[in-house]
């Protein structure tokens, strides 16, 4: 949905929205989608490709995950069509969690260097109707390969991060929204990237002139603006408004038009730098800020490989992002609204077509996934 549609229901200049916030769009999952199929359809095409066939690891990051008990990422296994020896678990810590996969896996493979670990963050960013969160919402997932010899960005070693108690954003299990202290929030997420960049510079000597470029978690891309701000002033520096743009301008292309997909969120800002730049990024270093309320924050970093590009999905990607069906704010509403019935009966969905595996139905408490791209019976989860 466009976000002049929501300011004109709100009785919002847009403005608000388009340069406040600095989000013109956000991404609305179709009823048939979870973040199960986004997680799945993400790493669908790593499947095809034959990349996970040395998978021993499966980490499903996220905030909006669909049962109490089992994995988002065992319904995934099963139609990635993974190997049975693998391990697959969930992770959460609000949009944190998925960096917490990310370095676990690359401690997994520091271990078993010829086996690969799969992360997979997928997130559903909700806040009530008429909050000041509601503008922020969006929905997405990465999916990222960890292997002993990474081919688009090999991570260091040094690593600063911090977790602090505090109740900036949470949601409690009977909601279906967040709940969040907007402001308060902000100013928790600068002071987690101040601290976490204060330990990671004295463990690597780095300075800030030694990164090339920044990935920030984007709950909003202002946010990561102002991050941006912050971090040089916190360090006695000074950046101007076109020097923040130049800098950050690639990896906020992407969730400009998704809003906040939490865990997914940062990856999804790497992406869309590797991609969007017309620069050739071969040996530069990349500062990764990682945030999650409540909250646990990470600065890490990592080199851009030679030959990354033959492995961007730059393509692919514009298209997903041009073939979305524009909603009005009755549709978003509606689906907003909707959801999945609860009373153990059998349930069909309507078929929306927004990737290669969908949410079928629901029977008897038990979700059940298809497939679109194989006519295999065996491909169907029940
Ligand atoms: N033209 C241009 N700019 C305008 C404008 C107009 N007509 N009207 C307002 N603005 C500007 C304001 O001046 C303000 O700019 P500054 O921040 O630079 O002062 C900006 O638009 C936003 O306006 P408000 O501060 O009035 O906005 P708000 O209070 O209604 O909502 C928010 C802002 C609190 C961030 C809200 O969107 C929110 O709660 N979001 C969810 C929480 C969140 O994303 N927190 C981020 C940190 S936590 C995190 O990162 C984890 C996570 O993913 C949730």
């Amino acid at each position: 949905m466009d976000l002049k549609t929501l300011a004109t229901e709100r009785g919002v200049d847009v403005d608000k929205f388009y340069r406040g916030i600095g989000q013109e769009q956000m991404a609305v999952p179709a009823p048939d989608e979870d973040v199960v199929t986004l997680g799945a359809n993400a790493a669908h095409g790593l499947a095809t490709a034959g990349e996970l066939e040395d998978v021993e690891l499966l980490l499903f990051a996220t905030e909006s995950g669909i049962d109490q008990s089992k994995a988002a990422g065992v319904f995934v296994h099963r139609l990635l069509g993974l190997s049975e020896r693998c391990r697959t678990v969930e992770l959460k810590q609000a949009c944190y969690s998925g960096t917490a996969a990310v370095q676990l896996a690359v401690q997994y493979v520091a271990r078993h260097p010829e086996k690969k670990a799969l992360v997979i963050t997928a997130d559903i960013a909700r806040y009530e109707l008429k909050s000041p969160g509601e503008a922020t919402q969006g929905c997405g997932a990465a999916a990222l390969i960890i292997s002993a010899n990474p081919r688009l960005l090999c991570l260091e070693e040094e690593a600063g991060f911090y977790t602090e108690d505090v109740m900036d954003f949470w949601r409690p299990n009977y909601r279906s929204e967040a709940l969040v202290d907007g402001k308060y929030s902000t100013l928790v997420y600068i002071r987690a990237l101040e601290t976490c960049w204060k330990q990671y510079q004295a463990l690597s000597g780095r300075s800030l002139s030694d990164v090339d470029f920044f990935c920030y978690h984007i709950p909003f891309t202002k946010m990561a603006e102002k991050a941006h701000r912050k971090l040089f002033r916190s360090v006695g520096a000074s950046v101007s408004a076109s020097e923040i743009e130049a800098a950050l301008k690639d990896s906020l292309t992407y969730s400009r038009r998704l809003g906040n997909c939490y865990t997914a969120s940062m990856y999804v800002g790497l992406a869309s730098l590797l991609e969007q730049t017309n620069r050739d990024l071969t040996g530069k270093r990349i500062g990764l800020f990682s945030y999650g309320s409540g909250c646990v924050g990470e600065f890490f970093s990592g080199i851009v490989q030679p030959g990354y590009q033959s492995i961007l999905h730059g393509a692919p990607h514009q298209e997903m992002l041009r073939d979305r069906t524009e909603l009005s704010y009755q549709q978003y509403e509606d689906i907003f609204n909707y959801r999945v019935p609860t009373d153990g009966g059998v349930y069909i969905f309507p078929e929306y077509r927004t990737g290669p595996y969908r949410l079928k139905g629901i029977n008897g408490h038990k979700r059940e996934y298809e497939s679109l791209v194989e006519s295999d019976e065996s491909s169907s989860a029940r």
